[in-house]
C-alpha cells in the first residue's frame, strides 16, 4: 500500500516537476523569441467601432454625406489591422511596414516627395489616410485607379517595392508560428485561420476608423469654438473657389454613378492645372483623363506636406501662390485663366482656414498607434548603453528605464510625446530611471536615452 502510495507520489511529483518546467521553458522562449518583437495591445480592445459621425457634417451643399463606412466597424478587426499596419515581420525583409511611408504624426502621410521603398523611391509622394472612410473614397491613389478599400490594400502588401511580399504561403506560415497572429484571428474571425483576404479586411477596419472629428473646424462646426475674422473670410473664399473640386465626402450627386464612371462623368473635379506634367495620372487607365489626379481630404493637410502627387510645393503658401498666380491655361475652367489672383490677404485667409482642418489629437491618438515597441538607435551608444527596459509598459504610475551603463557615463533620458515635445528630462550616471507617469495624459510616448548626439529610443504607453 505505501509503495503504491510512493510511486504514486513520484509519479505526481514528476508531472508537476515536468508541467514546471514546460511553463518556465514557455516563459523563457516567448522572452526570447517574442518579448521584445510581439505587439502590445490593451486586454479590453480600443473602441474603434463607436463612430459617430458628426451632426455638422452630415449635410452640405452637395447632398448628404455617405456613412455607411462606420456602420459594421469591429473592434476586434480594426486591433488586427492595426498590428498588421505596424508589424515589420511582413515585409520581404522584415524591416519595413505600412507606417514605414503612412507616420500617424504626419497624418499617415511622408515627409519627402519621395517614400524610399524596398529597392528604389515611390513613384508618387505618399498620401495621407485620415478619413478614407468618407471623404474621397470613390477612387484610391493619385490615379484614381482603384475604386474597393480592401481590394487596392493588397496592393502595396505585394508591391515589391513596398511591402513586397512575393510569397503568401510563407508569409502566411510565419504568421501563424508567431504568438500573436492565431489569437488575434481567433477574436476578430472566429477562427485562427489566416488569409490574404482577413488580412486585407482586418487592415480595412482599422482605416477606416481614422477619423479627424476634432480639428477646430469641427469644433467651430459644434459651436464650441468662434472662428477669427481670418479663418471666417478663409472659409468663405474656400467655399467659392475650393469646395466644387475638395468636397469631401461621397455626397449623393454621385450615388447613382458607380466607380469609375463617377470620375469619367466629373473629369474637371480631377485636375488643377499642375506645370510640366509628365506623370500621366488617370491616362493610365482611360486616355481621356490624362493628368487627372485625386484630390485627397484636406483635413490635417497641414502635416502632410510636402504636397501634390509628386511633392512639388513645400508649403501651403506654395500651394495657394500656385492657385492664385500659376494657372496659365485652364482646360476645364474650374479654375479661372491666370489664376484667382489673391491679394496678400486673401492668401493669409485661406491658409488660415486650411490650418482649421488640423486634429491634433489624431496625430498622437493610442488606439492607431505602433503597438509594437522595439528599440530604435542611430548609433554605437547601444555599446556602452544596453539591455535597455522601460517597465511596466503600459505604465500608469511608477515606471523604471532600466540599462546598463557600463563606463557610468553620464546619460540623459527624454520623455518626449510622438510629435517630439519633451515632457520630462532626466539625466544620470547609474543604470537606469525611476519615474512617474500617473499625471501624463495617456497616450503613447517616446523614451530616448540620449549621450550628445547618440540616442536609443523606446517606446512607452501610458494608461489610466
Ligand atoms: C514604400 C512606401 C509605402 C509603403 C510601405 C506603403 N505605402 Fe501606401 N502609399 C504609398 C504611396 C507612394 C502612395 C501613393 C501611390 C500612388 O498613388 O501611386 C500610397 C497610397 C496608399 C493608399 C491610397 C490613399 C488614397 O487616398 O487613395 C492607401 C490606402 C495606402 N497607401 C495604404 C497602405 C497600406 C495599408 C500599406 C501596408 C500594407 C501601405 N500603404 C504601404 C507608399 C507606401
Ligand atoms: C478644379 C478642381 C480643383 C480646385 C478648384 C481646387 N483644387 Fe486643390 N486639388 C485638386 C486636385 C486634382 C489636386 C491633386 C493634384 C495633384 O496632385 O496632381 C489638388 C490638390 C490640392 C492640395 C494638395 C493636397 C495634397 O495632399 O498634397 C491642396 C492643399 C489644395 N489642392 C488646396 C486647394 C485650395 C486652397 C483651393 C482653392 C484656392 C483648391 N485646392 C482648388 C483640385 C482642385
Amino acid at each position: 500500500m505505501r509503495k503504491i502510495y510512493l510511486v504514486f507520489t513520484l509519479f505526481a511529483c514528476a508531472v508537476l516537476f515536468l508541467s514546471n518546467t514546460k511553463d518556465a521553458k514557455f516563459v523563457t522562449n516567448l522572452f526570447l523569441l517574442g518579448g521584445e518583437n510581439d505587439p502590445v495591445l490593451p486586454e479590453v480592445p480600443y473602441d474603434y467601432a463607436g463612430i459617430s459621425f458628426p451632426e455638422h457634417l452630415v449635410d452640405t451643399p452637395y447632398g448628404r454625406n455617405d456613412t455607411t463606412a462606420f456602420d459594421n466597424l469591429s473592434n476586434e478587426a480594426a486591433t488586427l489591422g492595426r498590428v498588421l499596419f505596424y508589424d515589420e515581420l511582413l515585409s520581404a525583409n522584415e524591416n519595413l511596414s505600412c507606417a514605414t511611408c503612412h507616420e500617424q504624426h504626419l497624418s499617415f502621410a511622408d515627409d519627402t516627395p519621395f517614400s524610399a521603398g524596398v529597392s528604389e523611391d515611390t513613384e508618387r509622394n505618399s498620401m495621407q489616410l485620415n478619413d478614407l472612410g468618407w471623404t474621397n473614397n470613390i477612387a484610391f491613389f493619385w490615379d484614381l485607379s482603384h475604386g474597393n478599400l480592401e481590394e487596392m490594400i493588397a496592393l502595396p502588401l505585394e508591391n515589391p517595392n513596398e511591402i513586397g511580399v512575393t510569397d503568401m504561403s510563407t508569409l502566411l506560415v510565419k504568421m501563424k508560428e508567431t504568438s500573436y497572429y492565431p489569437d488575434l484571428f481567433e477574436e476578430a474571425y472566429g477562427n485562427s485561420e489566416i488569409s490574404l483576404e482577413k488580412i486585407q479586411n482586418a487592415i480595412g477596419h482599422f482605416i477606416r476608423s481614422m477619423v479627424t472629428f476634432d480639428s477646430r473646424m469641427d469644433q467651430f462646426g459644434r459651436g464650441e469654438v468662434v472662428f477669427t475674422a481670418s479663418e471666417l473670410s478663409g472659409m468663405e473664399l474656400f467655399a467659392v473657389d475650393c469646395q466644387v473640386c475638395h468636397l469631401d465626402g461621397r455626397h449623393e450627386i454621385f450615388e447613382f454613378l458607380d466607380y469609375p464612371e463617377v470620375i469619367e462623368f466629373f473629369p474637371e473635379l480631377y485636375s488643377n492645372e499642375l506645370e510640366e506634367e509628365e506623370d500621366p495620372g488617370a491616362g493610365v487607365w482611360s486616355p481621356e483623363l490624362m493628368g487627372s489626379f485625386k484630390s485627397p481630404t484636406l483635413r490635417n493637410i497641414e502635416k502632410t506636406a510636402p504636397y501634390m502627387h509628386d511633392g512639388r510645393f513645400e508649403t501651403l503658401r506654395d500651394v495657394i501662390d500656385h492657385y492664385s498666380d500659376d494657372i496659365e491655361e485652364s482646360e476645364w475652367g474650374m479654375i479661372p485663366e491666370g489664376g484667382f489672383n489673391y491679394s496678400e490677404k486673401q492668401r493669409e485667409d485661406l491658409e488660415a482656414f486650411l490650418l482649421t482642418l488640423t486634429d491634433k489629437s489624431f496625430l498622437t491618438e493610442i488606439r492607431w498607434s505602433d503597438p509594437f515597441t522595439r528599440t530604435v538607435s542611430n548609433s554605437g551608444l547601444e555599446e556602452e548603453i544596453y539591455s535597455t527596459e522601460v517597465f511596466p509598459n503600459p505604465s500608469n504610475g511608477l515606471t523604471y528605464i532600466n540599462f546598463e551603463n557600463i563606463n557610468q557615463r553620464q546619460v540623459m533620458a527624454y520623455l518626449m510625446t510622438m510629435d517630439g515635445k519633451v515632457v520630462r528630462k532626466l539625466s544620470t550616471h547609474k543604470n537606469g530611471f525611476v519615474t512617474d507617469v500617473s499625471q501624463l495624459p495617456v497616450g503613447m510616448y517616446v523614451v530616448r536615452i540620449k549621450n550628445g548626439e547618440d540616442f536609443i529610443d523606446k517606446k512607452l504607453i501610458v494608461q489610466k
